[in-house]
C-alpha cells in the first residue's frame, strides 16, 4: 500500500470526452487524521451523470475541479481507520471517486455495507444503489403509473431503465422499452418482461412515433425518459390525455455542443399532460424502504439486474464512453481491485 493511482480529470471536455481530457496519475496513499478512514476502493460506479459534473456549470453538484480524481460512488474496503464506527476490513460505500485509496470521515456520504449480499456487493451500485433507487421512486413516486396503464421507457435496455420496466410489470401496466439495437430489444422482452421493444436506431421522428402506436395501442399514460431528443419528441407524439411524462435523464444531449433538445413540448398542452423532472438524491432518506422493497422483489425473482463489470483502472475511460456508444450491457462498474 505505497501507491495512489487516481484518475484525473485535466481539462473539461469539449462535447464527447476524448482521451486528453483525463489523466491517470499515481500518487502516495494519502494519510488520515481524527475521525477519518481510509478505503481501499474496490467497484466504481460509472454513471452518465458524471459527465456533467465535468463540465464548468452549477447543478445539484459542484462541477469536479480540474486536476481533481473523477468523482464516483465506490464500494471497498477500510484500509486503515482513525474513526468510531468504521473498522479495518469493513466494506463501505460512498461517494468518493476513481482512485484506488479515498478518505473518508464520520458524518461524510460513506456508510458500512453488508458484503453477504446476494448475489453480489457489487449490487449496492445498481439494484440497492443511486440507479435502483432512481428507477423504484422515480417510477412510483413521480410517475405515479396506474395499473392499467401503459409506461413508455426509453434507455430501456440500461441501469434504470430495465428496473423501470420490470417495476412497471410488477405494477401491472403494459411496459414498452425503446433500446438501441436488436439484441437489447431481446432481451427487454425475455429477460426484463417487457411487452414490446422498439430498436429506435435508423428511425427517424415518425418512424419512431408509428412504431410506439403499434407497440401501445392504447396510447401512453406515462413515459420515464433517459434519453431526450428525438426519442422524447416521438413519446410525446403518442401521449395520452393527463399523461405523465417522469423526466430522469437526457443522455442523447450530454455531449452536444449545441443543446438542441426535444420539440415537441406542446404535445403536453395539446393532451393537459405533466413533466417532472425527478432526482434520486431526494429520496435519500428513503432508501432503506426502497432497497427493502427491492431485495425482496429480487429474492423473489421478479426482479433481475445486469452489471456491465471493465477491469482495472486504467481501463476507466472507454469504460466510461461505454455509456454514450451504448456498448455497456448493464449497469456500468468498473473494477478497480
Ligand atoms: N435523475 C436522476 O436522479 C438520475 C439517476 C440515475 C440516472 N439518471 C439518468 O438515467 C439515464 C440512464 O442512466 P443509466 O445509469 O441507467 O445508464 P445506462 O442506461 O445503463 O447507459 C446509458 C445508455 O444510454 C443509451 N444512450 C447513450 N447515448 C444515447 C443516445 N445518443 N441516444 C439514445 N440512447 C443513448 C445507451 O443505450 P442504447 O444502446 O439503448 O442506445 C446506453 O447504454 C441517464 O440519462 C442518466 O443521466 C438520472
Amino acid at each position: 500500500m505505497s501507491e495512489n493511482r487516481r484518475f484525473v480529470l485535466r481539462r473539461r471536455p469539449n462535447g464527447e470526452p476524448v482521451p486528453e481530457d483525463f489523466e491517470l496519475v499515481t500518487e502516495p496513499v494519502p494519510g488520515i487524521g481524527e475521525g477519518q478512514f481510509l478505503i481501499r476502493n474496490h467497484y466504481a460506479s460509472l454513471d452518465p451523470a458524471m459527465r456533467g459534473w465535468m463540465d464548468d456549470a452549477e447543478s445539484y453538484m459542484p462541477p469536479i475541479p480540474l486536476g481533481d480524481p473523477v468523482r464516483a460512488s465506490t464500494i471497498g474496503v477500510v484500509a486503515e481507520s482513525k474513526a468510531e464506527g468504521f473498522e479495518p476490513g469493513q466494506w463501505v460505500m460512498g461517494l468518493n471517486a476513481i482512485e484506488d485509496y479515498s478518505v473518508g470521515a464520520v458524518g461524510g456520504f460513506t456508510q458500512p455495507i453488508d458484503p453477504q449480499v446476494v448475489p453480489s456487493v457489487t449490487n449496492y451500485l445498481s439494484l440497492f444503489g443511486a440507479v435502483g433507487m432512481t428507477a423504484y421512486f422515480g417510477l412510483f413516486e413521480v410517475c405515479k403509473p396506474r395499473e392499467d396503464g401503459t409506461v413508455l421507457v426509453t434507455g430501456a435496455a440500461g441501469a434504470v431503465g430495465s428496473i423501470v420496466g420490470q417495476l412497471a410489470k410488477i405494477r401491472g401496466c403494459r411496459a414498452v422499452g425503446i433500446a438501441g439495437d436488436p439484441e437489447k430489444c431481446r432481451r427487454l422482452t425475455e429477460r426484463y418482461g417487457f411487452d414490446a421493444a422498439i430498436d429506435y436506431r435508423g428511425k427517424d421522428e415518425e418512424a419512431l412515433t408509428a412504431a410506439i402506436a403499434e407497440a401501445a395501442p392504447d396510447g401512453v399514460d406515462v413515459i420515464f425518459e433517459n434519453v431526450g431528443g428525438v426519442i422524447l419528441d416521438a413519446g410525446l407524439n403518442s401521449l395520452n390525455m393527463h399523461a405523465r411524462v417522469g423526466l430522469c435523464g437526457l443522455i442523447s444531449e450530454y455531449n452536444s455542443t449545441d443543446r438542441v433538445g426535444a420539440r415537441n413540448l406542446w404535445q403536453l398542452i395539446v393532451k393537459r399532460a405533466s413533466i417532472t423532472g425527478l432526482l434520486v438524491a431526494d429520496y435519500v432518506a428513503r432508501f432503506p424502504e426502497g432497497a427493502e422493497q427491492m431485495g425482496k422483489w429480487a429474492s423473489e425473482g421478479r426482479i433481475v439486474i445486469d452489471e456491465h463489470i471493465d477491469e482495472g483502472i486504467e481501463n476507466a475511460y472507454g469504460a466510461f464512453m461505454r455509456l454514450f456508444s451504448g456498448s455497456n450491457q448493464g449497469k456500468m462498474i468498473l473494477k478497480i481491485a
